[in-house]
């Protein structure tokens, strides 16, 4: 059981959580959330927004039963968080880009974070893709070199992805797949990770809701990624 510190609105139907947990979680990861006895039956898989060892944050958005009764908890309740499960992100450095849509960007706060305080001479840019109105946007500009937002439109026409040494993102399998295209017709150096967000039950490996197809084989999303280089899912 983890102590929840903070649970408010930070845009439309996105809540930002931080728990108190002792945490080693990586950027890229995710936990297992519960905050119910029985039902609904699955625990929902959420990444890590954030981490400073201490606490946790979850970015969400609220889309159905599990996340409606994350938005009604109060702080000081209690909420079971399993985790950190997953591959996460590899360390880089370099010219890094940092792509996402949606709740899609969850994740790259924290990579942004941490891949500035590993190497400071590499540069981070980010691009984030709302729909609706933008949130966070200050938070990143603190975390990276430079922010690009996008509402409305395509995130993937904003970046030219020629001049990155890597490029992390995470969104709809739809924008990672155009983007990891964009890449390839670019002829750009940059390794490109997915992480893929595919719907699970377990979270661990064990009942293979969240096998996706690559070009290794089946691969579970929770296990075996959910960060997984983009060549091998979209190549
Ligand atoms: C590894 C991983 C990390 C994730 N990280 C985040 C995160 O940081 N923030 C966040 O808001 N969400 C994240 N998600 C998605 C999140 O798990 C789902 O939105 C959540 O489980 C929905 O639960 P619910 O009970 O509220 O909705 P449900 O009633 O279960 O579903 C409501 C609607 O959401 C759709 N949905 C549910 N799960 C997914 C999914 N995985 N992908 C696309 N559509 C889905 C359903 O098809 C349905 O239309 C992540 C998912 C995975 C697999
Ligand atoms: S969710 Fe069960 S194997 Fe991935």
């Amino acid at each position: 059981m983890a102590k929840i510190l903070e649970n408010h609105l930070v845009a439309d139907d996105f809540c930002l959580m931080k728990v108190e947990a002792d945490n080693d979680a990586k950027m890229g990861q995710f936990y297992m959330l519960r905050a119910w006895d029985k039902f609904p039956v699955l625990s929902r898989p959420i990444s890590v927004f954030d981490s400073d060892g201490k606490t946790v944050s979850f970015l969400y958005k609220v889309v159905g039963q599990g996340t409606e009764i994350f938005q009604s908890l109060q702080p000081g309740a209690d909420i079971t968080i399993d985790g950190p499960h997953g591959s996460g992100f590899p360390d880089a450095q370099g010219k890094i880009a940092l792509v996402g849509g949606g709740v899609g960007i969850a994740p790259l706060y924290l990579a942004a974070k941490r891949l500035k305080q590993a190497h400071p001479d590499s540069t981070v840019d980010v691009y984030l893709g709302f729909s609706g109105q933008p949130m966070l946007v200050d938070e990143y500009e603190q975390a990276a070199d430079k922010v690009t937002v996008n509402v409305g439109g395509f995130v993937t026409d904003d970046i030219d992805p020629t001049g990155y040494d890597v490029i992390m993102t995470c969104g709809p399998e739809i924008m990672m797949r155009v983007l990891y295209k964009k890449c390839v017709d670019a002829g750009a150096r940059a390794k490109v990770y997915v992480s893929m967000e595919n719907r699970m039950a377990c979270g661990i490996g064990a009942c293979l809701v969240c096998t996706c197809k690559t070009r290794s084989g089946n691969k579970r999303a929770c296990k075996d990624g959910p960060v997984m280089e983009g060549w091998e899912v979209f190549g």
